[in-house]
């Protein structure tokens, strides 16, 4: 339990806000490690901002002291997670602050890294250093879902999205789904795709809508696009394998399929064309998830846009794996047979329903976009 001794006031929160505001900058372009934005205030001025721009450079506290317009002696720090005290790819931010003599650091988030977790802090109280804790903590931890989920658990977050029509359907009786949004909460999906290093979905899906699955934002980056394809199904002449020389592309099979004739055969026309072939353990006669989580978090793939549809989002819900649900809703009714987000037989009782809190709503033109996370 951490003690402050210093009140937390409007000021502190405005700069804090405003570390936040930077640390989002990285997105996209720091996984796995956290987003991370500093602030240095002296005498009511800030002379130092900084944030972890990409993965391998310099950490924030570095980076608002590399950009710092005077001596920081008997400043003030504002950064949003705790700082950092171990030899990584960059020397202990800890190790920054103490050198330029600050004299006090509010932090937002403690780190859950094992490596870190409180020594960051004691560093700095070693050394002298007033150290005030958890200012906006909820808002400092909101942006890093995905960093404390993979740091500890090191399999991706998992956020299962889909964009239905008000009675709940994700396409129509035919398999239709293009387009069930509006322009407006389709760019915010790019952005999510930018934001994410690893974007799923089942064969079922690539059989139908034949996607790309990238981010369209320019200068975006297109997250590693994993297709769970059991048995190899995936047609050489499909969007996402004729991409594949050029976007990474994992195809997830059945161990026991690759070692087929005919596995073995299409393993290697899909490896010439560019795609990687993960080869996971079956269960139930699909691909076990579970076991892909793990293999893709050795990966380094620390979160996933889980884009469904209805059968692998079941198996999904099924094997525990879903970390977030993000739910488009469109003004919009189906009716009929349309598929449902989730497939499968269903829960029997109310009792044994999956359950999620309501973490945020957002409006995008028309539509509303419901983020539920797990309990
Ligand atoms: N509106 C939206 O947000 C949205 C998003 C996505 C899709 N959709 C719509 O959804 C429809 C496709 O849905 P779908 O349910 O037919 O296909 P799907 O969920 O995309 O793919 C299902 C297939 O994935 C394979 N798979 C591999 N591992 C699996 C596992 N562990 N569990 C379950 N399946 C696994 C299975 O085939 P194998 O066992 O042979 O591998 C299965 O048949 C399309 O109409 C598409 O337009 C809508």
């Amino acid at each position: 339990m951490e003690h402050n001794s210093v009140v937390i006031t409007e000021e502190d929160k405005k700069y804090m806000r405003r570390a936040i505001e930077l640390a989002k900058l990285g997105t996209g372009a720091v996984n796995p490690n956290p987003l991370v934005g500093a602030v240095i205030v002296k005498d009511g001025r800030i002379i130092g901002e900084g944030y972890h721009r990409k993965y391998g450079e310099l950490h924030a506290e570095r980076d608002a002291i590399a950009h710092l317009t005077e001596d920081a002696e008997g400043a003030d720090m504002y950064v949003t997670l705790e700082p950092c005290c171990h030899y990584g790819k960059q020397p202990p931010c800890a190790l920054a602050v103490i050198e330029h003599k600050i004299k006090r650091v509010f932090v937002g988030s403690d780190d859950p890294n094992k490596l870190v977790s409180g020594g960051g802090y004691k560093l700095l109280r070693d050394a002298g250093i007033e150290v005030i804790t958890h200012v906006l903590k909820d808002e400092c931890d909101g942006i890093n879902d995905v960093f404390f989920h993979y740091i500890v658990n090191k399999t991706p977050y998992v956020v299962m999205k889909y964009a239905m029509t008000m009675d709940g359907k994700i396409a129509t009786r035919e398999g239709y789904s293009k387009w069930i949004t509006g322009e407006t909460a389709r760019n915010h999906v790019q952005e999510q795709r930018n934001a994410l290093s690893g974007i799923m979905a089942g064969i079922g899906t690539v059989l139908k809508d034949d996607p790309m699955l990238t981010c369209r934002i320019p200068g975006g980056r297109t997250p590693v696009r994993i297709i769970c394809d059991t048995h190899g199904r995936i047609p050489v002449d499909s969007n996402i394998v004729k991409s594949a020389d050029t976007v990474r592309t994992i195809i997830a099979v059945s161990d026991k399929w690759i070692d087929t004739s005919d596995g073995q055969e299409k393993a290697n026309k899909l490896n010439d064309m560019g795609a990687e072939i993960l080869a996971v353990p079956e269960n139930d006669g699909h691909i076990d998830l579970k076991a892909l989580m793990t293999e893709l978090g050795a990966l380094q793939i620390d979160g996933i846009l889980l884009e469904g549809g209805g059968t692998l989002n079941e198996s999904a819900l099924k094997a525990g794996v879903v970390n977030e649900v993000d739910a488009y809703i469109a003004p919009k009714i189906f009716g009929g047979a349309g598929h449902s987000p989730v497939d499968g037989e269903g829960v029997s009782l109310p009792d044994e329903a999956y359950r999620f809190r309501l973490a945020k709503t957002e409006q995008y033109g028309e539509d509303v976009l419901l983020i539920y996370k797990k309990l």
